[in-house]
């Protein structure tokens, strides 16, 4: 499982999805419904743009869930999570929740570094950088840049 709120998706997300599904026959990718945290996108539209970059990956789906991510595994026998890790300042939160996890289910957490191209990219990030006019053809598929632009780039 690749979980997160994919608010959304980025080009270092689909590297760690794409690289776990090399590595493992199945990769549910799930996205967090979250009530407290409306984001930018709603989640319908976040999973249609996962679904759309990550079609050519013939073993990853695409669902939501709600609630404690340990339940979401244990209701379809998920036994891994696959996480990135972009910088040491990542590890701290991981680790307390890869332990959590851990404990609480028997959910092992599997940390990818990222690939050193994305190591400085997050989702809010890209969020600003979209609203000020800025490019971000390098940082996330077209599909989703063009989503961003309609939704928050400057009127021109
Ligand atoms: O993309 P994000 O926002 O960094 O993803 C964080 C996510 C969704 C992986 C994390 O918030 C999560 O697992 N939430 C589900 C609730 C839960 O199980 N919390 C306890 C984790 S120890």
């Amino acid at each position: 499982m690749c979980p997160g709120s994919f608010d959304p998706v980025t080009n270092g997300h689909l590297d760690i999805i794409g690289r776990a599904s090399r590595l493992y026959d199945e990769v549910v990718v799930a996205v967090l419904l979250n009530q407290s945290k409306s984001g930018l996108f709603p989640i319908e539209e976040r999973m249609a743009m996962l679904r759309e970059v990550t079609a050519s990956y013939g073993n990853v789906t695409v669902e939501s869930f709600e609630g404690l991510l340990v339940e979401f595994c244990k209701a379809r026998s998920i036994p891994v999570v696959v996480k990135g890790l972009r910088a040491v300042s990542d590890f701290d939160y991981e680790l307390q929740m890869a332990q959590m996890n851990l404990g609480l289910a028997g959910v092992e957490t599997m940390f990818m570094p990222t690939n050193p191209l994305y190591s400085f990219l997050s989702s809010s990030l890209i969020k600003d950088v979209v609203k000020f006019g800025g490019d971000v053809s390098a940082h996330v598929p077209e599909a989703v840049r063009l989503r961003l632009v309609e939704r928050l780039g400057p009127a021109t």
